[in-house]
């Protein structure tokens, strides 16, 4: 990855991130976090939920006895991944998209259905320059795991269970490369795909901090972040092999690096979050394997952690204000 960085001030963190003891962790699986959860009559949302992370989400959740339903940018891909999965229902969404977001949402609100658990788990990563949104104007990372999400979640709030709802962004320790780019947002003036990536990871742990503030003091929705680990997945499929294997992250014959995860261990921090007791009163907290996550105290992304500028209040309050402007998204229903 590159070096260069925007380095955010030091600023003034809110409380509540540390480990919470939960009992798990980096090695621990979907399968282990569900253990005993029964979640009948309960209906999860997991954006990209038929590749890689988002697949284990939809399966696990699926497993524990919820109705999932699965936006797709691909609906025949999807269908033919989750095939066998029950109680899954897939739906045609693209998040790059406005208008896709507000009919898909449209018509979940028409249809008087109610949300348990909000997923935000789709994303792109280190893609070439590709623009979307009005008249072309929005970078693709920032568009799609920000913008596309924000609206999602901003559209189908009214269908959240108050009190009991939760909603998962699904960040990365890539957030350690890049603060939000206040003066250039969109690259206009040189684009990188790795601060790209870095912003959008920023965003999504951000977006968590303010809507869970918004929230905590509404309807009681809980809102959270995760790190999900480092996992080979289709997520890479813009890095060469060969670039993938000098970072360190394969070898030769394809073995994931030490210190990756399996899909079924990175999908398990995101179902935690959603399900977990022993987040009731940590509302706003990034996560990593499976609990409450330290303050980084290293670069070292294996290890982890969560950057100032990723936690920040006014940083989360000032991004949701640009993404409300940006979406024509108002307050909160
Ligand atoms: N894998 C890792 O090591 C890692 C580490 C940290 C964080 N994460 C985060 O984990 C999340 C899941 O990643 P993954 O590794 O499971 O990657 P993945 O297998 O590539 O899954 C990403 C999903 O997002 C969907 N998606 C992309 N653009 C979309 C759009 N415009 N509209 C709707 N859906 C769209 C993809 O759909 P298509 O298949 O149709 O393209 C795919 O289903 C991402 O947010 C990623 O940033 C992953």
């Amino acid at each position: 990855m590159t070096t260069q960085q925007q380095r955010p001030s030091a600023r003034q963190q809110p409380t509540q991130q540390h480990s919470i003891r939960s009992g798990f962790s980096a090695l621990s699986t979907v399968d282990d976090v569900l253990d005993g959860v029964d979640l009948a009559g309960r209906t999860a949302l997991v954006t990209g939920g038929y590749s890689g992370l988002g697949l284990e989400i939809s399966r696990a959740l699926s497993k524990a006895g919820a109705h999932v339903v699965v936006p797709a940018r691909r609906p025949d891909a999807a269908k033919a991944a989750l095939r066998g999965t029950d109680r899954v229902e897939v739906q045609a969404l693209d998040l790059a998209d406005q208008d896709s977001i507000r009919g898909f949402a449209d018509r979940f609100l028409a249809a008087r259905r109610t949300l348990d658990i909000l997923i935000n788990n789709a994303g792109v990563m280190a893609c070439p320059e590709t623009r979307v949104g009005p008249d072309g104007a929005w970078e693709s990372h920032f568009a799609i795991n920000h913008l596309g999400h924000f609206a999602l979640v901003n559209r189908l709030y009214p269908a959240l269970r108050p009190g009991t709802a939760r909603v998962v962004s699904v960040a990365s320790s890539g957030h350690f490369l890049s603060d939000i780019r206040w003066s250039d947002p969109h690259f206009r003036e040189g684009y990188d795909r790795w601060l790209a990536y870095a912003q959008s990871k920023t965003a999504n742990a951000l977006f968590a901090v303010h809507l869970d503030s918004l929230s905590a003091a509404g309807n009681g929705v809980r809102a959270f972040a995760v790190h999900p680990g480092s996992i080979l997945t289709p997520l890479q499929r813009h890095i060469p092999r060969e670039e993938q294997i000098a970072q360190g992250w394969m070898s030769e014959d394809g073995t994931p690096a030490r210190g990756f995860k399996t899909p079924a261990q990175g999908a398990a921090t995101a179902v935690w979050a959603a399900t977990s007791p022993l987040l009731d009163g940590h509302g706003g907290a990034y996560c990593q394997d499976c609990d409450v996550a330290e303050p980084a105290t290293t670069d070292d992304m294996l290890i982890g952690g969560v950057k100032p500028w990723a936690r920040d209040p006014e940083s989360a309050a000032r991004l949701w204000q640009l993404s409300a402007e940006l979406t024509g998204l108002g307050p909160l229903a």
